[in-house]
């Protein structure tokens, strides 16, 4: 009995072993397998929006889905393994600035950027350079303020220009060349020390720096509040066909929304994205983050509303290329430092413990939605902060155009 078992114990173990040969052998080489769908080699299931994280269905969507990192946050720990599992793309949300890397005059420090761009490239996840020229003279260093005249203000944008893309050019391929050309809350140029020292025509003459520096970049222009301030969208909108008549090399339009509220944007705010794409350009939404308010018993749910809502309209145009959030968890963003704001804001996809908020599943659920709606034969090319550049152009096409969303205000 004892040995009728060993033997059945043997020729079982036997069999078990040859079938898990086979079986492993089946896995290495793929033999006999049918073909499997892509999802199912992936572990992401599209149909099955909450098995896919948000860089998964971005990269099949062939968009960035970005957030910004700070030095701190590339090192090991929470903020890091979300950023490189989450999203395809990061913004330094300060590291790039003229006020970082060189806030003394020929003083560079790279070291925060360097930090930044180094965690992106070991993550595989594109770098969007910001900023090269900030029009706000609050963000702009004392001694470039200083400089009033305008060969001396010229050679210094060179300098500083070509130094930071040169840099970075190898694994930085979308800069914000200029950030916020316009007046915060108006529709007149930003006063800043580069329009009153080179004249009306200084962003022109930023950008033909930038692509004397770099040829291959992709060259953005990047405004705050288009989505807010009454008339600002048509101001920039007719900045940027100017820019175009002149034939600057401009690539896209970055536009912040950094929203006031969980209310809003208007239904024109899809028709403003699809502005840019009417002229060639892509565009993107570069600095969205959306602040609830303590007193709505709904806060949460309200904001997942306005993260559908904005997200959605950059789906529903196919030139828009991006969506970067300002920040990633709600334990650190600017807007619980800025005086008119009350904090906690808790604007962004992941609460202060790292865990995705109804916002997220929102934008999880319209991404797996758009990867549904492609075609089953089409395929995307994942964006890398090491493959090469696109030339500066009309962008093609990115996502699908699915349902226009249902705005509410
Ligand atoms: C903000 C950063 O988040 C802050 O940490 C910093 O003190 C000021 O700048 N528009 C932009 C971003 O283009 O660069 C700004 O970032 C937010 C508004």
């Amino acid at each position: 009995m004892n040995g009728a078992t060993t033997g059945a114990t043997t020729r079982t173990s036997l069999f078990d072993r040859v079938r898990a040969a086979v079986v492993a052998l089946v896995v290495v080489t793929g033999w006999l397998a049918a073909p499997a769908p892509a999802v199912a080699a992936a572990g992401c299931d599209p149909a099955r929006p909450d098995t896919c994280t948000l860089r998964e269905l971005a990269d099949r969507l062939g968009m960035r889905i970005g957030a910004t990192a700070e030095p701190p946050e590339v090192v090991p720990g929470p903020y890091r393994d979300t950023l490189l599992r989450e999203f395809n793309a990061v913004t330094p949300e300060n590291a790039m600035k003229w006020y970082t890397v060189q806030s003394t005059r020929g003083v560079w420090n790279f070291g925060p950027a360097d930090a930044v761009v180094d965690a992106a490239v070991a993550g595989g996840l594109s770098v969007r350079g910001h900023t090269l020229v900030w029009a706000q003279d609050t963000y702009t260093p004392e001694w470039v303020k200083a400089i009033d005249d305008p060969d001396e203000l010229r050679a210094v944008l060179e300098e500083h220009i070509g130094a930071v893309m040169g840099r970075y050019g190898d694994r930085v391929h979308r800069w914000d060349v200029v950030n916020e050309p316009l007046a915060s809350l108006g529709t007149t140029p930003s006063d800043s020390v580069f329009a009153r020292v080179l004249g009306p025509d200084w962003v022109a003459e930023v950008f033909a720096l930038a692509h004397a520096a770099d040829p291959d970049a992709e060259l953005w222009i990047n405004e705050f509040g288009t989505d807010v301030v009454p008339g600002k969208h048509e101001a920039f909108l007719v900045l940027v066909e100017d820019l175009l008549d002149a034939g600057v090399p401009l690539h896209g339009v970055g536009l912040q929304t950094h929203r006031p509220s969980v209310r809003g944007p208007s239904t024109a705010f899809q028709d403003q994205l699809q502005d840019y794409a009417d002229l060639g350009l892509a565009v993107a939404i570069t600095e969205l983050d959306i602040p609830t308010d303590p007193a709505d018993p709904d806060a949460f749910a309200d904001q997942a509303d306005a993260y559908r809502r904005i997200v959605g309209a950059c789906l529903a145009v196919p030139a828009c290329e991006e969506v970067t959030t300002w920040g990633l968890t709600d334990a650190s963003t600017w807007l619980d430092h800025l005086f008119y704001m009350e904090p906690p804001t808790c604007p962004l996809l992941f609460d202060e413990d790292y865990e995705p908020k109804p916002a997220y599943d929102a934008v999880q659920d319209l991404l797996a939605e758009a990867v549904l709606a492609r075609a089953p034969t089409s395929t995307s090319t994942p964006t890398s902060s090491t493959s090469t550049s696109a030339p500066a152009g009309p962008a093609a096409p990115a996502v699908a155009v699915v349902a226009r969303p249902d705005f509410t205000g």
